[in-house]
């Protein structure tokens, strides 16, 4: 059987052309999301891929949905419609015991995520090695030990939290998230509340950790400035949608005005500044004739 010349006949459909070979593999990779609170829609037909080996940075105001699409990514939120497929798993398949495995693949650093202050440094970092392995207590004192290194504080590790600086106390959750050699490492805002210097720092430890582990990073923040320089691609997010994407030196010339003004930090531009709120006389009680 096989090999055999299929015979040209009009009768036999003809083949669909090959699909195009992919330059990068995507590590993951979101189709037509969108994504609702209850009823609230929060994300809207969203195409996403992160490249394996990349740093991806998505961005965008406050409230535009950033934090919604990293909790899609590491499926704590399935998508509403569309498909989110993460380290080759399509995340609405998954049950406990997968669930399980997927994240133990996968390095998270939350929003405002804070160290146990109640445990050392050392032991803030070996938490998910006791949990997630059988790995015998000398080797974990090695990794630890490794993984602090790699973020400058070895000599750090029988401090508690209380006795870190912000960076510090930063770094210590970037080797946390590191502890276990994830495959994607998600990052949401880590440099709020740090000084140019220590963000600085953090930004190029993101940068760092990434290549050195082999890992693909995705990496949701505001500071634009501080990030455009270290990562692969942007996607530039506005009201829950995808707006601009590119490599970094192609989203500053997008002429998405949104775009810009984020690129530049302008304080006005089609982002405004205030909340909707009813009127500040009206608040304040001074409307005409109060
Ligand atoms: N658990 C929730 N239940 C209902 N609505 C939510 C929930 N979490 C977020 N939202 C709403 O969804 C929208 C997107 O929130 P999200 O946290 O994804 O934004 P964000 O881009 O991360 O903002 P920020 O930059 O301020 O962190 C917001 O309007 C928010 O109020
Ligand atoms: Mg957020």
């Amino acid at each position: 059987m096989g090999g055999g010349a299929v015979p040209r006949s009009s009768k036999i459909p003809a083949l669909p052309p090959p699909p195009l070979p992919v330059a990068e593999p995507a590590i993951a990779e979101i189709e037509r999301l969108s994504f609702a609170y209850d009823r609230r829609p929060v994300l809207h037909d969203i195409d996403l891929r992160i490249p394996r080996g990349k740093v991806v940075a998505i961005m965008g105001q406050s409230g535009c949905g950033k934090t919604t699409l990293l909790r899609i990514l590491m499926a704590a939120l399935l998508p509403g419609e569309g498909r989110a497929r993460v380290l080759g798993v399509d995340t609405a398949a998954l049950d406990r015991d997968g669930l399980y495995a997927l994240r133990r693949r996968m390095g998270m650093l939350f929003q405002f995520g804070a160290l146990f202050t109640d445990m050392t440094v050392f032991d803030n970092v070996a938490f998910q090695m006791r949990e997630h392995t059988d790995l015998p207590e000398d080797v974990i004192r090695d990794l630890v030990l490794l993984k602090l290194e790699a973020v400058g504080l070895r000599g750090a590790a029988p401090l508690m939290p209380g006795e870190l600086s912000g960076g510090m106390a930063r770094r210590v959750a970037l080797a946390r998230a590191v502890a276990l050699d994830p495959e994607l490492i998600l990052y949401d805002e880590p440099f709020t509340g740090l000084d140019p210097i220590a963000l600085g720092a953090i930004a190029r430890l993101v940068r760092q950790l990434n290549d050195a582990l082999g890992a693909t990073s995705v990496i949701v923040t505001h500071d634009v400035a501080e990030t455009l320089p270290l990562v692969d691609y942007v996607y530039f997010m506005a009201d829950g949608r995808v707006l601009a994407q590119g490599a970094p030196a192609d989203v500053r010339r997008t002429g998405v005005e949104f775009v810009e003004q984020f690129v530049t930090g302008a304080k006005d531009g089609p982002v405004p500044f205030h909340y909707p709120a009813a009127g500040y006389e009206a608040d304040l009680g001074l409307a005409a004739g109060a």
